[in-house]
């Protein structure tokens, strides 16, 4: 186990560059068996989620090896369709193997997923669409049972954008029989970035990033190598800090629309930002002002993967702000933390309300979830004094080398062995 020692209040100041988005890179994984040829994917982040993901994989028989950065997969031999509950349990993002599955093997079997604990996170879309698409599905003490004789088609609604759902719907679809329409699909640049590496595998998809996708079946899918887009939550994370700690920095790899509405926010804050390509520069001087409302929205509103993160850079501007979290019902685990630090939060349902503070103080604090588990470094490091923050375990499942790079910024950071 380890723990993070912060000094706060040193201001941040650097270039850093995005890694691979976690949150691509993981469909990515999953679509890589839906052929039998090799497959690369360039630049992975070495976190926890991703060599989990390559666990599920070699489970199936595949072998997945890391090579300079790169994970290459070969699943010519993969038979197995079931996926072991203590993987399910571990990783939300085994949920969209089902479409791998189904698409490969014609059957699939899998433990409720797991992931963070921000939430009931049901997944009866992903479910209901794999039955109109003709899978038998049965739920037996606590396993998923998927049977189908072919992937059919089918048009599916989805009454919520869901990000999970749409990329288990393309991952089912891409070799079915006959043409499927997504109505209602999630937008996120992610869905965008899987739509692009099965096309480059072969398939014939269109519409990612509106809410409607067509997908036409075809027989064959083939080997390649991608490089995924970069990650816009590390990256707006990043910026938060800076946000925090005050200084002046730059994100390289990201564009600023794919951060929805966090740059606005981050003005609105009183920071001051400036986008050309895929960088995004922030200078943070003085102190700040409480945004007034932050509503999290599916893409391209302001992302939930950041509310946490901002919550905590609200919690010591000047004035009042209103977080309301409309994807998650218990996102706010991190708040009794930050209270440890002296934020002054109200939390009542989806809504928590920030009297911002002159400064925090250090304190010692545990993470619960990876991006509540973010808010609290970002608090640690703009607060007065020292803090520890444990159970990194949270972090390390989406950040590679976070004290690395805070360090690289100019935070005092150090991880320790408890
Ligand atoms: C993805 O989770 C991300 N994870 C999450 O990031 C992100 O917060 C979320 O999308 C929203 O953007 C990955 O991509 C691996 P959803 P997912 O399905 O797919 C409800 C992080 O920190 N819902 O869009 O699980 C659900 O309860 C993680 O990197 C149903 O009701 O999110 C939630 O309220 C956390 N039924 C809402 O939709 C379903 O069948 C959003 O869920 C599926 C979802």
């Amino acid at each position: 186990m380890d723990k993070f020692v912060i000094d706060g209040g040193r201001r941040l100041c650097g270039t850093l560059r995005a890694q691979s988005a976690k949150n691509a890179v993981l469909p990515l994984l999953a679509a890589s068996i839906l052929t039998e040829q090799r497959v690369t994917i360039d630049e992975v982040p070495m976190i926890a989620d991703v060599t989990c993901m390559a666990q599920i994989l070699r489970e199936l028989g595949a072998e997945v090896t890391f090579s300079e950065g790169n994970a290459t997969i070969d699943s010519a031999n993969a038979t197995e369709h079931r996926i072991s509950s203590a993987l399910t349990k571990e990783l939300r993002s085994s949920v969209f193997m089902l479409g791998s599955l189904l698409s490969r093997f014609r059957r699939a079997a899998c433990a409720y997923p797991g992931g963070c604990d921000i939430g009931l996170r049901p997944i009866d879309l992903h479910l209901n669409a794999l039955k109109r698409m003709g899978v038998e599905i049965e739920e037996r003490e606590g396993y998923i049972l998927c049977a189908c004789d072919r992937l059919k088609g089918a048009d599916i609604v989805l009454d919520f954008p869901s990000v999970g759902a749409t990329e288990n719907i393309l991952l089912a679809a891409v070799k079915a029989e006959g043409r499927t329409t997504i109505a209602g699909a999630a937008k996120e640049p992610e869905i965008v970035d899987l739509q692009n590496f099965l096309n480059a595998m072969g398939a014939k998809i269109a519409g990612a990033g509106t809410d409607t996708v067509e997908i036409e079946g075809v027989d064959r899918l083939f080997g390649i190598e991608y490089r995924p887009i970069k990650d816009r939550i590390e990256a707006g994370t990043y910026l938060l800090a800076c946000a925090a700690c005050g200084g002046e920095v730059e994100i390289e790899g990201v564009h600023g629309e794919c951060l929805g509405l966090l740059l606005h926010k981050l003005r609105e804050n009183g920071c001051k930002i400036h986008t050309k390509n895929d960088k995004i520069r922030i200078a943070s001087y003085g102190r700040l002002k409480c945004n007034r409302r932050i509503e999290t929205m599916p893409f391209p509103g302001f992302p939930t993967d950041l509310q946490a993160q901002a919550t905590a850079v609200n919690a010591a501007a000047e004035g009042c702000a209103l977080i309301v979290e409309n994807l998650f019902e218990t996102r706010y685990k991190y708040v009794p933390e930050l209270k440890k630090m002296g934020a002054d939060i109200e939390v009542n349902g989806r809504n928590a309300f920030v009297r911002g503070v002159a400064r925090l103080h250090g304190a010692t604090v545990s993470c619960g979830d990876l991006r509540g588990g973010a808010a609290l470094v970002i608090a640690a490091l703009g607060a007065e004094g020292v803090s520890e923050v444990l159970d990194l375990s949270h972090l390390d499942r989406g950040y590679f080398d976070l004290s690395g790079n805070l360090k690289k910024l100019g935070a005092e950071i150090k991880r320790v062995r408890v």
